[in-house]
């Protein structure tokens, strides 16, 4: 799997794909009783205010003239109220777009939340977090942006291109020919520049998200800087990504800026050329009446603004589809663990775990595991020691389906294969404590409930006494509703796993696993805390891992855990009659612990 970091740019899939928009079209359609009247109105209102124009040039070539004050007084009213309505009819479009903006983010949040919380832990494994949050917080502004005001922006600067065309014509058609005359020019610049634009600006998202996958590593990581001050070299690596992000940003907007600047000349290349052939007319000996030569010179600072809001348009497009890119790519990350078509959902467990010739690696071609058998009865102790790095949390990982296995099967009492079930009941049977205790920002009560949201607060302290968590939850200044910040800062490393050990309980698991669960406990709590173990795991199969022989003596089977293998299986007595691997660790850590008292 490839691995990405905070100094690697992401990869983009496809080049400009318009099926991205298609897609994004759900999320539109879903706002279409905002939108459409939002267009409706504000066409309207564009109509209304391209009278304007022509009431001058009545004012100028009629009613002055003719002093018909009558008519001024008309004009003037007829001038107020079409730009009133116009006006109008904006502000409730405006109002109607924000709705819809905040609308499509909401949705888009919605689905990147739910399908990232169902991603297995290899995509975590593989991206800095940093990137993700990006994803979802950036990116899918910037886009619902895009989706809403742009695309409707879009058609209603067509329209209105289509119309101001319209009165123009209408106006004087000599004069309208010279004002369109630009166009093809200007669609010919954008086109020049639009591929240089859209890499610009997907390379400035790039250097973002690294800078983002920094940020967010270091701020995790903070303690860690200082502990071994390397800040200075942290302040390097950041002022350099910041840079990073500061030149490809300068030269997208640069890019982006030659599309602003080719409309302006060409405006202002245009209204010359109008004049000049108005002064022609004039020249020419008819007349061309002042207040056509007015409107028309108002149309076409009027026809040029949608253009350029056009390019605009066109610039947002342009970056945001890189961003609807890493956002629909996300969505279609593959969920490789999710229940198969035919996955049934499984009985009450009794407990049995059969692993059948299980082959499993994380990288391709890097087994952790080969050919591994194994058979555990319902209801039995297993303990799982071997060397650092061994593979037995993967053991462990493998029973709840974290993560597919190559080769080979897991069955549940004996007929279940984990493949076929659904991962809802599955996980709801399984107690898992990993090897980090994570807690979460919240009361410690909320902690404790998080797997099981309808156990009662005699449940909850019923757990927390089993493991001697109690003792020291009533000493902290709330008792169970006591806060604790983000990943548990304000508890002791020790005080983390207990909380997380109760939590496992609570969940009342029909299969246990305990990794490393007391690694952090003194000797003497943990020895109080064997006799709550040995009552929960009393009849009900469980997996414990300890690096801490003594806690795992008496467990029913002791695995030995190395070279992708069970090296050895059997009692503590057993093993250590055997004189092998175990018998060597036990007595090591013996002597140790000899030496030490
Ligand atoms: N997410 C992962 N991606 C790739 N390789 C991994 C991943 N997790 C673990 N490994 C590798 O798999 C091997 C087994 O890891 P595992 O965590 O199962 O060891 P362990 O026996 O639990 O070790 P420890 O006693 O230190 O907890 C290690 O060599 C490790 O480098
Ligand atoms: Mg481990």
């Amino acid at each position: 799997m490839a691995r990405n970091k905070f100094d690697v740019d992401e990869k983009l899939e496809s080049p400009f794909n318009i099926a991205h928009l298609k897609r994004a079209f759900v999320y539109i359609k879903r706002q279409r009783n905002k939108m459409i009247p939002a267009l409706v109105l504000s066409a309207t209102g564009s109509v209304a205010g391209l009278f304007g124009p022509k009431i001058m040039q009545w004012t100028i070539d009629n009613a002055i003239p003719e002093k018909n004050l009558r008519l001024l007084l008309w004009l003037f009213i007829a001038y107020i109220g079409v730009t009133l309505l116009n006006v109008a009819f904006n502000t409730v479009r405006s109002r109607l777009m924000s709705l819809s903006a905040q609308n499509i983010i909401h949705d888009i949040r919605g689905d990147l939340f739910a399908h990232l919380q169902r991603l297995p832990f290899s995509y975590y494994d593989s991206r800095p977090a940093g990137k993700i949050l990006v994803r979802i917080i950036n990116y899918v502004n910037s886009v619902s942006d895009m989706l809403s005001n742009s695309l409707v922006n879009m058609i209603l600067e067509i329209l209105n291109v289509l119309f101001i065309i319209g009165f123009m014509f209408a106006t004087s058609p000599k004069m309208a020919l010279v004002t369109v005359a630009g166009l093809p020019v200007f669609i010919l610049v954008i086109f020049l520049i639009k591929p240089r634009q859209r890499r610009s600006w997907q390379e400035a998202s790039n250097k973002n998200s690294n800078y983002n996958a920094y940020l967010a590593e270091s701020i995790d990581g903070v303690k860690v800087t200082q502990l071994f001050a390397r800040q200075e070299v942290n302040i390097g690596i950041v002022k350099r990504l910041s840079e990073a992000c500061r030149r490809t940003w300068l030269k997208a907007i640069y890019i982006s800026n030659c599309v602003w600047f080719s409309s302006e000349m060409l405006t202002q290349i245009v209204l010359t050329a109008l004049y000049v052939v108005a002064v022609y007319f004039m020249g020419g000996g008819k007349i061309a009446e002042i207040g056509l030569v007015v409107a028309m010179g108002n149309y076409l600072s009027r026809f040029w603004q949608p253009i350029t809001n056009l390019a605009n348009i066109y610039n947002n497009f342009v970056n945001n589809i890189a961003y609807l890119e890493r956002i629909f790519e996300t969505m279609d990350e593959p969920v490789d663990i999710a229940d198969a078509p035919d996955a049934a959902a499984l009985p009450a467990l009794r407990g049995g775990v059969s692993f059948q010739d299980v082959t499993f690696s994380y990288e391709p071609g890097i087994n952790i595991l080969e050919h591994l058998n194994l058979e555990v009865t319902p209801g039995e102790n297993i303990a799982l020691v071997g060397p650092t790095g061994a593979g037995k949390t993967t053991v462990v990982n493998l029973i709840s389906r974290f993560y597919n296995l190559n080769d080979g099967a897991i069955l549940l009492d004996g007929e279940y294969d984990i493949g076929k079930a659904t991962l809802h009941s599955l996980r709801s049977q399984m107690g898992i404590m990993l090897q980090d205790s994570f807690v979460f920002a919240g009361t410690i009560r909320d902690n404790i409930r998080y797997g099981r949201l309808d156990a009662t607060d005699e449940e909850i302290e019923e757990a927390a006494k089993a493991v001697r968590a109690h003792d020291f939850i009533m000493q902290t200044e709330k008792g169970y509703d006591t806060e604790v910040g983000e990943r548990g800062s304000g508890l002791s490393g020790g005080q983390r796993q207990l909380l997380t050990f109760a939590r496992t309980l609570v969940s009342n698991p029909k299969i246990l696993i305990l990794d490393e669960a007391t690694s952090s406990i003194d000797t003497k709590t943990e020895r109080l805390l064997q006799e709550g173990i040995r009552n929960l795991t009393a009849g009900r199969t469980s997996f414990i891992i300890a690096h801490r022989l003594s806690t795992i003596k008496n467990c029913d089977r002791i695995l030995y855990i190395g070279n992708k293998q069970i090296l050895e299986s059997g009692s503590h007595e057993e093993l250590m009659e055997k004189r092998g691997y175990y018998y060597q660790l036990y007595t090591a850590q013996a002597r140790d612990q000899g030496m030490a008292v």
